[in-house]
């Protein structure tokens, strides 16, 4: 695996062997990898022919800098997992080689920045569009890998690669859990062992309502699982909504094609979110 920490390298090394007619496959991370991310490369790896993943801990889309600060940054680690995956390119920038004090660049998000997310996590969005263009503009990948985990943050960048008219494709992989249900995500190691179990709310809440969702209303749905996750012992929940996964808003309605429930939640020191399309296959 090749490793590259500025833009000039990695875009000459692109350019140099990319051969005509060979895609490029693209998966952005911030590191401190897990299955979930793994998957991405491995689908990654299964669609295109030369895979780039990139490692940038992307200060302007944390709103909380105690989070920045103690986002685990393993990188020995993540290069080793990266290389028995065999990620052909790791694009591993600092922070001064992907922003300068001038860059004020922002895309316009309407509403899609001031509900869920982009409601709890103000500027969250406009950090996360801002790398990931960045990025886009770098690497020129054919197709760019996401996982459903963060299924807004995939409405946001569809969102963005429309509006301007990129010519990525973008692909959502599936959520990989742990054998209880429980969502990777690099923040879980920072659950205490009774907060992991805590955790566990949120999984079963989303089960629940998938159960569920043939014999019961929407609003029955809702009602039941905040029941369930405000009795939940040692979690303190945000959100639990219920959207339509192809318009990204709220549904009252069984006939729309596909259904999401979407959930937050404070775990001890820790945010975590989950979701899970409700109809059945
Ligand atoms: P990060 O949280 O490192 O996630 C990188 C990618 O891995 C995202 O597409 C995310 O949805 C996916 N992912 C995380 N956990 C997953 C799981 N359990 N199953 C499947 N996929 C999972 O998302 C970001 O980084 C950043 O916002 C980024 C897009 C890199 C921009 O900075």
């Amino acid at each position: 695996m090749e490793i590259f920490r500025t833009r000039a390298e990695v875009r000459n090394y692109l350019e140099q062997v990319k051969p005509e007619g060979h895609s490029v496959g693209f998966v952005p991370t911030m590191g401190a990898l897990h299955q979930g991310h793994l998957s991405l490369i491995e689908a990654a790896r299964n669609k295109t022919d030369l895979v780039v993943c990139s490692i940038f801990v992307n200060p302007t889309q944390f709103n909380d800098k105690n989070d920045l600060a103690n986002y685990p940054r393993p990188i020995e680690d993540d290069i080793h997992k990266l290389r028995e995956a065999h990620c052909d390119v790791l694009f591993l920038p600092e922070v001064g080689e992907m922003y300068n004090s001038a860059d004020k660049w922002n895309i316009e998000l309407e509403n899609l920045d001031n509900i869920l997310e982009g409601e709890i996590r103000p500027g969250h969005y406009h950090g996360v569009t801002q790398i990931v263009k960045k990025l886009f503009d770098i690497i020129s990948p054919d197709y760019a890998f996401f996982g459903q985990k963060d299924f807004q943050q995939f409405v946001v960048i569809s969102f963005m690669v429309k509006k301007l008219g990129l010519k990525v494709k973008l692909i959502m992989c599936p959520i990989v859990r742990e054998k209880d249900g429980l969502a990777m995500s690099s923040r879980n190691v920072y659950l205490s062992q009774e907060d992991r179990q805590h955790a566990l709310a949120l999984f079963k809440s989303l089960s629940k309502a998938k159960a569920d969702f043939d014999t019961m209303s929407i609003s029955e749905l809702n009602r039941n699982a905040m029941d369930y996750l405000s009795n939940a012992p040692g979690i303190k929940t945000e959100y639990f909504e219920i959207y339509n996964a192809d318009t990204f808003e709220p549904t009252t309605s069984k006939a729309t094609e596909k259904v999401i429930a979407l959930v937050a939640a404070r775990v001890g020191k820790i945010r975590i979110i989950d979701n899970m399309i409700l109809n059945k296959n």
